[in-house]
């Protein structure tokens, strides 16, 4: 396996991204939702750097089945998540690829009556994307490669690792 970034440089970036994210919130209270399982390490990292009273909680949504890389129909699971009306929301997921995930999610949320919606991926894939929506907080842009490590998975496998490493 190829290291695309390696854990040194994720770390950097996490806290950059940590430190605009307070500086906008300014102290406000947060709900941070991220998308399970994939920003699993991302938003475990993140939340630890953040200045501000936060809320953490989950939503599944999976577009990715069993061994295939083909996206389906996005299913979105919502019963962990607690009343949102009023609140500050941040959403977190792991990846931007074509777009349908987050602009989903980013919809289903407004509908639940959230007092306003930021979005925070990890890596944003170039030229994949089918849905125009733009992340207001990005790691890192990586070419059309499939990726694993550090919340990305294959069929469930190498999440765990500390790096972001290009699948062959
Ligand atoms: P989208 O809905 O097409 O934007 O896809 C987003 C979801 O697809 C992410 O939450 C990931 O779970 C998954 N995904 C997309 N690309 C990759 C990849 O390269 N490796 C692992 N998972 C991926
Ligand atoms: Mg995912």
């Amino acid at each position: 396996m190829k290291t695309l970034i390696d854990e040194e440089t994720i770390k950097k970036r996490v806290t950059e991204i940590a430190k605009l994210i307070s500086a906008e919130f300014n102290c406000q209270p947060i709900t941070v939702v991220a998308v399970l399982t994939g920003a699993l390490i991302f938003v475990s990292d993140l939340v630890r750097l953040l200045n501000l009273p936060v809320r953490i909680c989950f939503v599944r949504a999976s577009s990715y089945r069993g061994e295939t890389t083909v996206p389906g129909d996005l299913n979105i699971d919502s019963s962990m998540l607690p009343d949102i009306q009023g609140r500050n929301i941040l959403l977190v997921d792991d990846i931007l690829d074509s777009g349908h995930t987050l602009s989903k999610l980013t919809s289903y949320l407004k509908d639940k009556g959230c007092k306003n919606i930021r979005t925070a991926v990890l890596l944003r894939k170039i030229g994949r994307q089918e849905h125009p929506i733009e992340p207001d907080y990005c790691g890192f842009e990586i070419p059309d490669k499939f990726v694993v490590g550090y919340g990305l998975d294959y069929n469930d496998e190498y999440r765990n690792l500390p790096f972001i490493g290009e699948l062959d």
